[in-house]
């Protein structure tokens, strides 16, 4: 039974751990919500986007769909069968649709970066010894996963699915020419005892755990990475991981031509293999304070291009640090096996444990050079580099990011007024595209859907008739203050009534996409319903957007998801909020500097109504 969320602390409770499996069989099943419920819902979040004509037509196949004579009850008595059979009826479905399957590349389109705060090194061994201390304290939480100890983590009361921590640590992406896979190698019988570092193009295997099963100390890890740089000082070596970045198709391409020589697939299967990957990366070049951060951002996301990081990366693999030797750090994961929490939680964890003090303990005994991977480039291995490179360098030039701390507030105002910070936010977001746009437009806002076994996410619709009614009315000169208090409050509260529905695997996203992937398996034709235009309308996300909360002051990123789109990621923080914007430069209709413009000013405006016209009877 799943306890009521009320608007109480999301991720907060933690319990004393139970062992990993008994937990996750304990939590409830993801539901097939009700389908009348999903299909009016679906008409409700048309009318804002759609003209009248298309509503019309739309709400007749969908009449038609779940009608006597429609397909629809057919398909959802076959999901509610799959979910009887399945630990999830969506969750591999989910895996293969949102990642294995797609072809584009994962860099910018699918793998998020995040930004951590700038460190001060004075010199390249306080990168190592920062890069140590990370890898120390990156360990000090793999055991909790290895102990099975690490606690469980609560919703509104109810237990989290703790499942994508398993996956984080030694997995890795491996390219297909129709379909991806991922390997779990610490599932394996021969778990990984090591970790990648890549420094100036070039990689090296570096064991992190003597053989009693100890972890190395900080400085015993330092002392391996000097070793490891002092060996990679020249520059010359041909970027191989650089070809993890082109679209999935190209890449299995290259990929199986890479390992066709034996030294090159043992080097890519040890670093398929590691636990993580560090990228030691080299300064990158100083303009201002506003663009450094921009250009950190797209250090974490796509490593600055062919000139830049870019080829110290492996984008298949799951977990990869990234320190640079100005100071610039976080990290870019690959997103199948997870969502950003987990990451977040690890980061919590690595930055409190960057707090103790460090313990010195020297190495008794001298520990052996790290092995490094060698790669031989054949003619056609450096074709595909440099093709790659290419592809890369323009989509790195394509990239439009703006960093920006809003500094006037953070989400401690929103809870002054009684109102759910995340709602306030994406109600700006409502208004700042209205402005620009004069009109609104498909949003998507991640929901967890860990309340449930292996749940991942599911869409909340940010965009709806109450937010439409609340921008619409916010710039009209005619409409009374109070009305627009009004309005405001109840397209916050519209917002955070669907984010619940959503959590509690209701929300209509997932159910429509189980429905359609149903009824490709099924039928023979695809339900007319899935074909129209107001279903395009509905997928096509020009606003991407998804909170990501931490304790720490950082800053998650991603690409927009279509060309003529944003992706708006947010950490709102008690007194201020981390927003990274993202847009295609190839598309004239959007600017990343102008969303952010405007939505600052929608922030400001909205904080004005409501301090102008304070509710008495709160
Ligand atoms: N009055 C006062 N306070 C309120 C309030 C109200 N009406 N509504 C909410 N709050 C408080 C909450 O208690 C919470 O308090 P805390 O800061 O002490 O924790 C805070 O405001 C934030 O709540 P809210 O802004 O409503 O958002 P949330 O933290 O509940 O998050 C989602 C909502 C939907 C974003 C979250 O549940 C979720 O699913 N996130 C998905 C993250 C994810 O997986 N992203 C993918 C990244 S790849």
């Amino acid at each position: 039974m799943i306890k009521p969320l009320g608007y109480l602390k999301l991720i907060s409770l933690r319990e004393v751990p139970r062992r990993f499996q008994a937990h996750q069989n304990s939590l409830p099943r993801l539901p097939v919500p009700p389908l009348q419920q999903t299909l009016d819902h679906y008409l409700q979040i048309l009318k804002p986007i759609v003209s009248m004509e298309e509503w019309n037509n739309t709400k007749r196949l969908v009449d038609e769909f779940q009608g006597s004579g429609g397909v629809g009850a057919q398909l959802q008595k076959r999901l509610q069968q799959r979910a009887r059979k399945t630990d999830n009826w969506l969750s591999e479905w989910w895996l293969k649709t949102a990642y294995l399957q797609s072809r584009q590349p994962v860099v910018i389109h699918s793998s998020p970066g995040l930004v951590l705060p700038k460190q001060d090194f004075v010199d390249f061994q306080a990168q190592l010894r920062f890069a140590a201390r990370l890898i120390e304290g990156a360990l000090d939480f793999k055991a909790m996963i290895d102990n099975e100890t690490l606690p469980v983590e609560y919703l509104g009361g109810n237990p989290l699915c703790m499942n994508q921590y398993y996956e984080i640590f030694s997995s890795c992406r491996i390219p297909g020419l129709k379909e991806d896979s991922v390997i779990n190698y610490s599932k394996t019988t021969k778990p990984p005892v090591h970790i990648t570092i890549v420094h100036n193009f070039q990689f090296f295997e570096l064991d992190v755990y003597h053989s009693d099963g100890s972890p190395f100390s900080a400085d015993q890890i330092f002392t391996q990475l000097e070793k490891i740089r002092n060996s990679s000082l020249k520059t010359n070596k041909e970027p191989v991981g650089i070809l993890t970045s082109s679209d999935r198709n190209t890449w299995a391409k290259a990929y199986n031509n890479l390992i066709k020589d034996k030294t090159n697939k043992a080097s890519v299967h040890s670093i398929q293999k590691s636990i993580f990957t560090v990228c030691l990366d080299v300064s990158i070049p100083w303009v201002s304070e506003n663009v450094f951060k921009s250009q950190v951002a797209g250090q974490m996301l796509h490593g600055g291009g062919s000139k830049q990081n870019s080829g110290n990366r492996w984008f298949d693999k799951t977990l990869q640090f990234i320190v640079g030797e100005d100071g610039s750090c976080g990290l870019v994961y690959e997103h199948t096996p997870a969502e950003g929490p987990p990451f977040i939680i690890l980061l919590d964890h690595i930055m409190e444990f960057l707090k103790k003090p460090e313990l010195v303990r020297s190495p008794m005994v001298p520990l052996p050079m790290p092995k490094k991977l060698y790669f031989n480039i054949t003619p056609e291995i450096k074709s595909d580099i440099e093709k790659a490179k290419q592809n890369l360098n323009a989509m790195v030039q394509d990239l439009d990011l703006t960093v920006q701390v809003f500094t006037h507030f953070g989400k401690n105002f929103p809870k002054s007024e009684k109102m759910s910070p995340d709602g306030f936010i994406q109600m700006a977001l409502q208004l700042a595209y209205y402005r620009i746009y004069g009109h609104t437009c498909s949003t998507y806002e991640s929901a967890s859907l860990r309340m449930f076994h292996l749940g991942r996410t599911d869409t909340i619709r940010s965009n709806s008739m109450d937010s439409f009614n609340f921008v619409k009315a916010m710039d009209d000169t005619e409409m009374m203050a109070q009305m627009k208090v009004e309005l405001l409050r109840k397209a916050v509260m519209a917002h955070r009534l669907y984010a619940d529905k959503a959590i509690r695997g209701e929300a209509i996203d997932r159910h429509l996409l189980g429905l359609k992937l149903q009824a490709t398996k099924d039928l023979m034709s695809m339900p007319k319903v899935f074909m129209d235009k107001s279903y395009a309308i509905a997928m096509h996300f020009n606003l991407s957007t998804s909170q990501v909360p931490s304790k720490i002051d950082c800053a998650f990123c991603f690409g927009p998801v279509v060309h003529d789109g944003y992706g708006v990621c947010y950490n709102p923080m008690a007194e201020h909020i981390n927003f990274v914007i993202s847009a295609y430069n190839s598309c004239a209709k959007t600017n990343a500097a102008s969303l952010n413009h405007y939505l600052e000013e929608a922030l400001l405006d909205m904080r004005t109504l409501l301090q102008e016209h304070p509710q008495t009877n709160l």
